[in-house]
């Protein structure tokens, strides 16, 4: 999806692809990670000069062409490297990982099926749960203040760590639970305030018609290892699966 919005030949993403898993291994030296990062800004700052010469129907070439003031080349790379790996990684990883949840879960894969109006309620109790972007939300304190009786001095930086948020019980009744009918569960899997997630609409929209589609299209789909075996993303920056080994009838 994000391939196609933004303007990059879905065929290249094998030059991409590598490079992101590489850039968000946290278990990966520090150098090779620059060296990854390094590579997504040379690919991308190739596509920007490809746009420049030959503009498309998509999202940098739009920028090139309407924005006011004119973005530069280099700032143009850095939108386009900061929208594919954080419109990449993250709805694919959701998308995996969430149908794992609900092949755990049958008895709620079994009310969602009953009822497909629950689905968009099931997407925001996916989110919440899950919280695939653990430490992705951080912000500088602009003045000292005391938070959980830890104090924060002005300058510091903050991580705030979603999954603790999204679980926490003063705000979640039984927050481990994966509950579909859960009220309207607002969470902070989007991060909050004015820097929340800006494709958080399009990664709705990507669930909604990737889970729905998925359960629809196969009503057998089950996992074809026992859960224990999945291999999880541990190490890595998005949460999700390594693979989802899954059959169906
Ligand atoms: C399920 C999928 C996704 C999750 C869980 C997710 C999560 C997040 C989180 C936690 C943040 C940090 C927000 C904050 O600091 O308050 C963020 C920021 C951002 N996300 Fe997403 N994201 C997802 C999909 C996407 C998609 C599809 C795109 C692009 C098309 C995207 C583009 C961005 C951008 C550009 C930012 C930076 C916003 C800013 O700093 O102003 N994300 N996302």
């Amino acid at each position: 999806m994000i391939c196609e919005l933004l303007g990059v030949d879905y065929a290249e993403r094998d030059r991409f692809q590598q490079r992101t898993a590489t850039a968000l291994n946290a278990t990966t030296p520090p150098d090779e990670r620059m060296r990854a990062a390094a590579g997504l800004y040379a690919f991308m700052a190739e596509l920007v000069r490809a746009k420049r010469e030959t503009p498309g129907d998509d999202i940098l070439s739009g920028l090139i062409r309407d924005a006011d003031p004119p973005l530069t080349d280099a700032q143009l790379t850095d939108i386009a490297v900061v929208l594919l790996g954080a419109g990449h990684e993250t709805t694919a990883n959701m998308l995996a990982l969430g149908t794992f949840a609900l092949l755990q879960n049958p008895a709620q894969l079994a009310a969602l099926r009953g009822d497909p109006a629950l689905l968009d309620n099931a997407i925001e109790e996916l989110l919440r749960f899950l919280s695939i972007i653990q430490l992705g939300v951080s912000r500088v304190a602009t003045e000292s203040m005391t938070v959980g009786g830890v104090d924060i001095p002005a300058g510091a930086t903050v991580v705030i760590a979603t999954p603790e948020a999204n679980r926490d019980a003063r705000q979640f009744d039984d927050p481990d639970r994966l509950d579909v009918h859960r009220p309207r569960p607002s969470h902070l899997a989007f991060g909050h305030g004015i820097h929340q997630c800006l494709g958080q609409q399009l990664a709705r929209v990507e669930m909604r018609v990737g889970l729905s589609e998925l359960f629809t299209r196969l009503p057998d789909l089950r996992l074809a290892v026992p859960a224990e075996r999945v291999p999880l993303r541990n190490e890595m920056l998005v949460f999700g699966v390594h693979a989802l080994p899954v059959t169906w009838a």
